[in-house]
C-alpha cells in the first residue's frame, strides 16, 4: 500500500479518533522527521546497546550516523536490560549533531514492542530514528508507523518526530522492496543486510558482505541495484551493510567502491577504522566538487544568457543532464562539508 493512499484511508476511516486522523494528516503534509532526513550517512556505526563501554566510546568515533543495536549484537539475555543502557546514553552522551537511530529487534521477536514502547517512550527528542531489521512487507513498515504515533502521542514528541530506517535482509524483502519503500512518510532510508541475506536466500558462505573471489563479478549487483532503484524512486536514502572482515580495511575500501559508485550514500562501519574509510569513500574529491561547480556555471551562462541548451566543457558535450549530474555531486559535497576551491 503506497503511503498517500494508506493516509487518505486513515483520514477517511469513522471509528477512528479524530485528533489521530488530524496527526496523521498534519504529519503527513508537513512532512515527518525533517531533522535527520538529508543528513550524511557516509559512515552509520553499528554499536551493541548492551555494552557500557562501546555505548561510551561511540559519540567518540567520526561517523556520520550512529545506531545503538538491540538486535543481533545483543544476546538474548541482555535484550530487555540494553533497553534502558540505550535510553541512558541517548539522553546523557554527547552526541553532536550525527544521525542518532536504535536498531530494535524484527517483528518476528517477542521484543519489538517494548523495545519501542520503552526507548521512544523515555529517550526525549535527540532521539531521530528507528532501524526496523528484517523486513519482509509494507505491513512491517506501517506496523511500526502507527506504534510510533501512539508512543509520540503519549510520551509528548510532536508526531512523526521518528523516522525509520528499514532493513532489506531476505529473499522475501527483496521481492517487496518496492512496496515496503513506499510504506510510511516516516520511512529514510532502506539498508541491505549482507549476512542475513546470504543465509536467507542460501549462499554458501560462512562470511557475510565481503568479496567472494571465486565468483566471477558482483554476487550482490543484482540486490544492490534493485534496492538501489526502490529507495531513490521513493526520495530515500540507501545505505550498504557491514563488511565483517574488520581488521582489513584495504578490503573495506576496494569492496565499498561498488556501491558508492552505483550511487548508495553510505554503508555500515563497524570499527573507528571502517568509519574513517567510508567517509572518505562516499565523498565526492574536491576535484569532482570543483568540476561539478564549473558545470553548473558554465551551463547557467550558456542557457540564461546565451538561449544555448547544448555546449561544449573542455573536450565533452553538456547539457541539461549534466546540469542535474552535477547537482548531485554539490548535494554530497556539501553533506561532507566540502566548499568549492577559490578559482585564480
Ligand atoms: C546486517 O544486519 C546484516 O545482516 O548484514
Ligand atoms: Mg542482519
Amino acid at each position: 500500500m503506497r503511503g498517500p493512499q494508506l493516509y487518505l484511508f486513515y483520514i477517511y476511516a469513522p471509528w477512528l479518533d479524530e485528533s489521530f486522523t488530524e496527526d496523521l494528516c498534519a504529519a503527513s503534509l508537513h512532512g515527518m522527521s525533517q531533522r535527520s532526513r538529508n543528513l550524511p550517512r557516509r559512515s552509520c556505526l553499528s554499536t551493541p546497546g548492551s555494552s557500557e563501554r562501546f555505548l561510551a566510546k561511540a559519540p567518540t568515533v567520526t561517523a556520520d550516523m550512529t545506531f545503538l543495536d538491540l538486535e543481533d549484537s545483543v544476546a538474548p539475555n541482555e535484550k530487555v536490560a540494553a533497553r534502558a543502557r540505550v535510553v541512558e546514553a541517548i539522553r546523557t552522551l554527547p552526541w553532536d549533531d550525527r544521525v542518532l537511530c536504535v536498531r530494535v529487534n524484527a517483528w518476528d521477536t517477542k521484543w519489538t514492542y517494548g523495545d519501542v514502547i520503552e526507548v521512544v517512550g523515555n529517550a526525549g527528542e535527540r532521539l531521530d530514528e528507528i532501524m526496523l531489521p528484517k523486513v519482509q512487507s509494507a505491513a512491517e513498515v506501517v506496523a511500526m508507523d502507527l506504534l510510533l504515533t501512539q508512543v509520540e502521542k503519549n510520551c509528548g514528541l510532536p508526531i512523526g518526530h521518528i523516522g525509520i530506517e528499514a532493513q532489506i535482509e531476505t529473499a522475501r524483502g527483496l521481492i517487496n522492496v518496492d512496496e515496503i519503500c513506499a510504506a510510511s512518510p516516516r520511512l529514510e532510508t532502506i539498508i541491505f543486510g549482507p549476512a542475513d541475506f546470504a543465509a536467507s536466500i542460501e549462499m554458501p558462505v560462512l562470511t557475510g558482505g565481503v568479496a567472494i573471489p571465486e565468483y566471477p563479478g558482483d554476487h550482490f549487483n543484482y540486490v544492490f541495484s534493485r534496492i538501489l532503484m526502490a529507495g531513490r524512486a521513493n526520495g530515500l536514502q540507501v545505505i550498504d551493510g557491514p563488511f565483517l572482515k574488520v581488521r582489513d580495511n584495504d578490503a573495506l575500501r576496494e569492496f565499498a567502491q561498488r556501491t558508492k559508485i552505483l550511487g548508495y550514500d553510505g554503508k555500515w562501519a563497524l570499527t573507528p577504522d571502517q568509519a574513517a574509510v567510508l567517509n572518505e569513500v562516499y565523498s565526492p574529491t574536491q576535484e569532482q566538487f570543483d568540476r561539478a561547480w564549473d558545470i553548473l556555471e558554465t551551463y547557467r551562462v550558456a542557457t540564461e544568457e546565451n538561449n544555448t541548451g547544448a555546449l561544449m566543457f573542455g573536450d565533452e558535450m553538456i547539457d541539461e543532464a549534466s546540469r542535474k549530474m552535477a547537482i548531485k555531486f554539490l548535494t554530497r559535497g556539501e553533506r561532507a562539508g566540502l566548499s568549492r576551491s577559490t578559482t585564480a
